[in-house]
């Protein structure tokens, strides 16, 4: 072939290109020209037989007839795929994405943000890493308590640690304000447990504080308790108090919600009691007041934790505290 004959071949190619009207006539003109056999790769391979001071110029243009008859073909077929859409039949249905919906610990938190906004709550925040002062001697947790044991904790070196609860948000918040403070602060957790069906190493809590220099009582303390306990579980649902030990609250309690299920009666869920165990609280002590520099003569207040899981399981009836954290859509969008 001479250079003349191979435009007058190209000019050929293209035309019949664009000439063609089917997918099938795209596709075959595509072998033609461009398949393994067609005839441009058969031009590459016949080079060997083209005069030596020819072969640079007849190269070239077997190269750009090649990029040509690619181009075109490739128009064609975005025009196809367009005229496709178009032949669509556009009364069909169309194609239904699943709607998200919020994770029941994130439920939890949202709601129990909005329950204590109503009673002047706002949220505070901490880091997860926190100091041994923080989270263990400003909240008076003296350095033989066991939760301060490698074996409970996850350490990083000898005072930086996984917070193993939300109390520390306390501290920080009365070491950067002024009384009176009226915080919550939910967020995650970690102790050194293995997890199993009501266990994890990771955990949320929300940790509740209200400190001011107006007297606070823990009669105060248990009507913010009951209206939460109302408003998150359902009416018929109030609190009561069991004395308990915690190193930063004095005097401590245990708080346990009615059971929501038989409404105090007794069955299985809260295994005949009435009650459920949901909290630790108390008014807090005076010893931590010292630590972020407030005077125990001046002000007085309560604190309160809870965890988040917990919550959620009671209210939504799950079982085993894993299902929180698998992702497995089967179970999550139950709860839309
Ligand atoms: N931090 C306690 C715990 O994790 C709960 C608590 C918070 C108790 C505030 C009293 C006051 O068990």
């Amino acid at each position: 072939m001479t250079l003349a004959e191979l435009e007058i071949a190209k000019a050929e190619s293209l035309k019949e290109i664009s000439a063609a009207t089917t997918g099938a006539a795209v596709e075959a003109l595509r072998i033609k020209y461009v398949g393994r056999n067609g005839s441009i790769p058969a031009l590459i391979k016949a080079m060997k037989d083209v005069p030596k001071e020819e072969r640079p110029a007849f190269g070239k243009a077997v190269q750009a007839w090649r990029a040509e008859v690619e181009a075109a073909l490739g128009a064609k077929g975005e025009a196809k795929v367009t005229e496709a859409k178009v032949d669509a039949d556009l009364t069909l249905p169309g194609r239904w994405f699943g709607l998200g919906n919020k994770h029941p610990l994130s439920r939890v938190i949202e709601e129990s943000a909005a329950i204590f906004s109503r009673l002047g709550f706002t949220v505070a925040d901490g880091p997860e890493l926190e100091t041994r002062f923080n989270n263990f001697t400003a909240l008076n947790t003296p350095p033989h308590h066991p939760s301060q044991d490698r074996s409970d904790t996850f350490w990083f070196n000898d005072d930086c640690l996984l917070r193993t609860q939300t109390s520390p948000v306390q501290i920080r918040t009365m070491m950067g304000n002024k009384p009176p403070v009226r915080v919550i602060c939910p967020g995650r957790t970690y102790r050194r447990d293995t997890t199993d069906a009501t266990h994890s190493a990771n955990f949320h809590q929300i940790e509740g504080l209200y400190v001011d220099t107006k007297p606070v009582s823990l009669a105060d303390l248990k009507s913010v308790l009951a209206y939460f306990a109302k408003e998150m579980m359902g009416d018929g649902v109030t609190v009561r108090f069991r004395p308990h030990f915690f190193p930063f609250t004095e005097p401590s309690v245990e708080v346990d919600f009615t059971c929501h299920v038989c409404k105090g009666k007794g069955c299985n869920v809260c295994k005949q009691s009435g009650w459920i165990e949901v909290a630790g609280a108390g008014m807090v002590d005076p010893r931590v007041f010292k630590h972020v520099g407030y005077n125990p003569e001046e002000v007085s207040g309560y604190a309160f934790g809870f965890g988040v899981e917990r919550i959620a399981m009671i209210k939504y009836g799950i079982p085993d505290i894993r299902w929180l954290y698998e992702n497995d859509v089967r179970f999550l969008s139950q709860l839309g």
